[in-house]
């Protein structure tokens, strides 16, 4: 046996070319490794930058200030000081010789999944010994062999043989982790129970590690000068085979082989997402450099992430969400590996300020906007465009790619990026358009003079009971196709998605029940369980004609499954609002516009093309069909809307009484870019709006819009003017300044933010949420807000004296409630911005305290959609605010309350949960399902079979297992990609000690 740890420890063939002396580093015993030790003789220690997480880290103590007030922290706590530090010490000594743990001592109180790992490898390290020492003829001391191999591969060796013997080691190891996912879960000490975690880590990092450094990564060129694995993934992973002629063409232009800047517009679903995808991988592989992908929306973001997921493990890249309030600024760096940040708009220009901040923009080398277009949209156009300027001025070799729809003004945009463009009409499904009018069908023929030629009259056949219900002829429209082919019906509100689609099964005929009826008996059940036992009313009687209704008043979830269940067929029907068609990509065989209106306003021609873009499923529709249902005296209208040319796009900096340009200005300043008017000027030069100045700036010169800005920050007190001699002013931030800008603060609420917070620090009501998540309401949303008093008062009369009080403190007495709620006039002034906004917070501390969205909603008469969408306004407010205080040291105290806070209200479920939620596509009734099932922490589950996952977990697919699975691989590597710094810390630590394991496992294995 000692021979055998012996040989385990010699014996290091390892295709990485790393010194002996980084071995002897990562092997030093632990003490010597502390924190604290002065001993750091290495010399990989002493270089390693301060921004890089440490490796001598202490794996749990950061854990615990975390989840402070938790459940884990108390499970840690009950376990007491001495178990964890006898853990930590088992630990180190684990990272130390892994192998030695393996060999010699089992551990006590193993779960039985590792014991059979620990058997299998003593097992398995036997026989190859014995077949080794069969091979030989004269058996030798081990150490000598060892010696000689050693020198063996020095000399290089006999290559393939030594990776053939670290490929069956990797299949011993993926076989032994299958077994030991399929093992039932066990009650398990907590000591055993973290060892469990660590082991399983270090063995999946080390499988990991073994794959990522298969020959194929070496194999640069055979697609797209990337390496053949891609193309295999891009087929195994999106079931693309061969790349269109378009992508083919695209992709081969001179401007993109000499990375300029690029600009292309396709239709939708003409698949511009894998250029992207195509150029990030380029830049991440080949080039070893960050890419960012900009996409509009948190629910794209996500999507993508899961979606990339696996693209990142098998090619070894962190795939990191920056949305809602995920996200770290600056970015941790990564000493190995390449990061592919997913963000969203606003997301993406607090990333950029931060790797200028910390000088790191030129290890950017790709950033991608989707949807360029939105250039164009108001205040989030105007983040665009500050991104992208930023990114232009200060850095000359990162390249910016643009997908966009086809625009009438392009050239405004590629003078503004200095991008080359290239253009398709491609659309893999042929779309025909068409729109209704009374009983006819006519064509949209944009070359005919009347834009319409008659098609078809509609065969339908209604009783006049039914033409009453349904004069559109909806129900006749969709029957055509459903439930054969799929079909979207938009609608111009919610309530009306919700109507149509009971109207719509009211009159479906018995078989549509029969129609894949166990799964969608299995859909009902799923959303019944993501409700806690509640389920919408109207899904519960459309799903089983398989129809279902999609807006934002539904969960993130119920819409997830919704989702979910269309994509695979099993719902052949959603009505929706216009919001499905910029957000998911959910394609259909037939699209019915219900109206060209969005609630009451007339269709503006991009959403109109948005809408009929969902019509075609590639691969599956030979064509696709819109038809738009129109009144008489909607048609003139309509004309224009479907013939009309492209729409162009102008720079929004100026937008809402230029607010763009005024937080625009004080972040160059605040970011040492530009400290001086001239300087700024120069930097406006190559803006947008610089390049449509003359038809945006019409009735003051940009000059004097900047003038007038530079005033209005000195007024704010956000910037200071210095006058130094003959030289021109000096432009200088306020502390102020810095925090509103560190914390993207609308200029419009900083002064509020600052005044709420200073008096709040007057009498902080500590023993409650109450106060805090009212300091952390979006001041965005309050305008939303009406109040039922009733409902007001009965919840104030449910708060404690003390939450009382503080309210009262705050401006929201109780007798102006109670009046209120009494129907009286109050004669008495109060700030009804205040009540209202006190209003919100109750609702979110409602749901802080009770977590179920369900009960919440029909307490205050509120969408459970809404509900999410203020939990999730309140955590991104509560992650800014946080932002802003950390830059001024009055506000002090907040920091660690907002850092719990803002992870609270991110996930706001039971704290058991949240590592799981972490984990891409699991929410909380999937976080339960696997927590109950002994999936209890991200390696648990990054090491699990998905097979296996499949049969332990109710209703989950295949598929869903194996994303959830590869993103929670990912979340193990990377650490979760929460706003809380120090909880990155520790899993990277954490991280760092897999990976000194791995190496051991690594070097056992060859
Ligand atoms: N070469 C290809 N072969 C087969 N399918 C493809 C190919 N390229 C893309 N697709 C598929 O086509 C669909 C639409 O692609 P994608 O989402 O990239 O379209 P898009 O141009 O971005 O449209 P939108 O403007 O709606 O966002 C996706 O399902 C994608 O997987
Ligand atoms: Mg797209």
């Amino acid at each position: 046996m000692s021979s055998g740890r012996l040989e385990v420890k010699i014996k290091r063939v390892c295709s990485r070319k790393r010194s002996r002396e980084f071995l002897k580093t990562r092997l030093a015993p632990a003490q010597q490794r502390g924190r604290c030790s002065p001993i750091r003789t290495s010399s990989m220690t002493e270089r390693r930058p301060v921004e890089f997480c440490s490796d001598s880290e202490d794996l749990f103590g950061d854990y615990d200030s975390i989840l402070e007030g938790g459940s884990l922290l108390a499970k840690l706590d009950d376990a007491g000081k001495n178990e964890r530090q006898r853990a930590a010490n088992h630990l180190d000594s684990l990272t130390d010789s892994i192998m030695d743990e393996f060999r010699e001592e089992p551990f006590e109180g193993l779960p039985a999944s590792q014991l059979q790992f620990q058997q299998h490898f003593t097992e398995e390290a036997k026989r190859s010994r014995q077949v080794n020492e069969n091979q030989t003829s004269t058996p030798r001391q081990s150490v000598t062999r060892m010696a000689e191999a050693r020198i063996e591969t020095n000399r290089g060796g006999d290559g393939r043989r030594s990776c053939g013997v670290r490929r069956s080691m990797a299949d011993l190891l993926k076989k032994t982790m299958l077994e030991n996912a399929a093992a039932a879960p066990v009650k398990v000490s907590r000591t055993a129970e973290l060892k469990e975690a660590v082991v399983s880590e270090e063995i999946s990092v080390a499988l990991q590690a073994m794959e990522t450094i298969s020959p194929e990564t070496t194999d640069l060129g055979p697609f797209f000068g990337l390496p053949s694995k891609v193309k295999e993934l891009m087929h195994k992973l999106r079931g693309i085979q061969n790349l269109y002629e378009w992508q083919e063409t695209c992709l081969s232009l001179d401007c993109v082989q000499q990375r300029k800047n690029l600009i292309y517009s396709l239709p939708t679903s003409g698949g511009k997402t894998l250029v992207a995808e195509i150029l990030i991988l380029k830049e991440l592989l080949c080039r070893k450099k960050d890419c960012l992908l900009v996409l509009p929306y948190i629910s794209l973001v996500q999507e993508k992430v899961r979606g990339l997921a696996s693209f990142g493990l098998e090619l070894d890249f962190m795939v990191e969400e920056y949305a809602g309030s995920k996200g770290k600024f600056p970015p941790v760096k990564r000493r190995n590996n390449r990061s592919l940040y997913v963000a969203t708009i606003e997301k993406a220009h607090s990333l950029v300020n931060s790797l200028i901040e910390t000088s790191r923009l030129e290890n950017l080398g790709l950033v991608v906007v989707d949807e360029l277009h939105m250039l164009g949209d108001g205040s989030r156009g105007a983040v665009i465009e500050m991104t992208l300027s930023k990114v232009q001025y200060m850095s000359k070799t990162t390249q910016i790619i643009g997908m966009s729809a086809t625009l009438g003004n392009i050239k405004d945009l590629q003078t503004f990026l200095k991008a080359e463009n290239y253009t398709n009409d491609f659309r893999p499904v042929q779309l025909r358009e068409y729109v209704k009018l009374s009983d006819s069908i006519y064509e949209v023929d944009p070359k005919e003079e009347n834009c319409f030629t008659f098609s078809r009259v509609l065969n339908f056949k209604y009783s006049s009971a039914m033409q009453k219900v349904d004069p559109d002829h909806v129900i006749a429209l969709v029957t055509e196709v459903i439930p054969t082919h799929s079909c979207l019906v938009f609608c111009p509100t919610k309530k009306n998605c919700e109507n149509v689609a009971g109207m719509i099964c009211r009159y479906l005929r018995e078989e549509f029940l029969k129609h894949r009826e166990n799964e969608k008996a299995i859909l009902l059940q799923e959303l019944r369980d993501s409700g806690n036992g509640s389920v919408c009313p109207v899904l519960r009687r459309t799903v089983p004609y398989g129809v279902a209704y999609h807006h934002s008043g539904l969960t993130s979830e119920e819409r997830k499954l919704v989702e979910e269940a269309y994509s695979s067929g099993v719902l052949c029907l959603l009505t929706c609002t216009s919001t499905l068609a910029a957000g998911v990509n959910l394609p259909a065989r037939r699209v019915i516009l219900r109206s060209p209106y969005v609630a009451t306003d007339f269709l503006k021609r991009s959403q109109y093309k948005q809408m009929v873009g969902r019509a075609g499923r590639a691969g599956i529709d030979s064509v696709g069909e819109s038809i738009l249902i129109l009144q008489e005296k909607d048609k003139l209208m309509a004309k224009e809307l479907v013939c009309a040319p492209m729409e162009n796009c102008y720079s929004n900096l100026m937008h809402d009484e230029g607010k763009g340009m005024l937080s625009l200005i004080l972040s160059l300043i605040g970011l040492n870019i530009s400290t001086s008017l001239q300087q700024i000027q120069e930097f406006l030069s190559g803006t947008l709006l610089f390049v449509q100045q003359k038809q945006l700036c019409v009735e003051k010169s940009l000059q004097d819009v900047t003038l007038q800005c530079v005033d209005m920050l000195k007024e704010k007190d956000l910037i200071t003017i210095k006058v130094t001699g003959c030289n021109s002013p000096e432009l200088q931030i306020t502390r102020l300044g810095r925090a509103a800008y560190k914390g993207s603060v609308d200029l419009t609420y900083c002064d509020t933010l600052y005044k709420d917070l200073s008096k709040g620090l007057e009498g902080l009501l500590l023993n409650s949420y109450l106060h805090l998540v009212y300091l952390v309401t979006p001041y965005d949303l309050i305008p939303q807000c009406n109040p039922d008093w009733m409902v007001y008062f009965r919840q104030f009369t449910l708060l404690s004296a003390a939450e009382q009080k503080m309210s009262a403190a705050i401006g929201v007495p109780e007798s102006f409630v109670a009046r209120k709620a009494a129907g009286q006039t109050v004669k008495k002034t109060v700030n009804l911005g205040v009540v209202r906004r006190m209003y919100l917070a109750l609702v979110l501390f409602s749901l802080l305290k009770e977590t179920s969205v369900w009960s919440v909603a029909e307490r205050f008469q509120l969408s459970r959609g809404f509900l999410q969408t203020l939990l999730n306004s309140a955590s991104a407010f509560c992650s800014c605010v946080l932002h802003f205080t950390e830059e001024l040291e009055e506000f002090w105290p907040f920091k660690a309350l907002l850092t719990e806070l803002t992870r609270r209200l991110t996930y706001c479920v039971k704290a058991e949960l949240i590592p799981l939620m972490e984990v891409s596509g699991v929410m909380e009734s999937r976080a339960k399902q696997l927590y109950n099932a002994g999936y209890k922490t991200l390696t648990h589950l990054a090491n699990a079979d998905p097979a296996v996952l499949c049969r332990t977990i109710e209703n989950l697919f295949k598929k869903q297992a194996n994303l959830m699975v590869a993103s929670a691989k990912v979340s193990v590597i990377r650490g979760p990609s929460s706003v809380c710094s120090c909880w990155e810390q520790m899993v990277s630590a954490e991280h760092r000690k897999s990976q000194q394991a791995s190496q051991v496992l690594l070097d056992a294995a060859e």
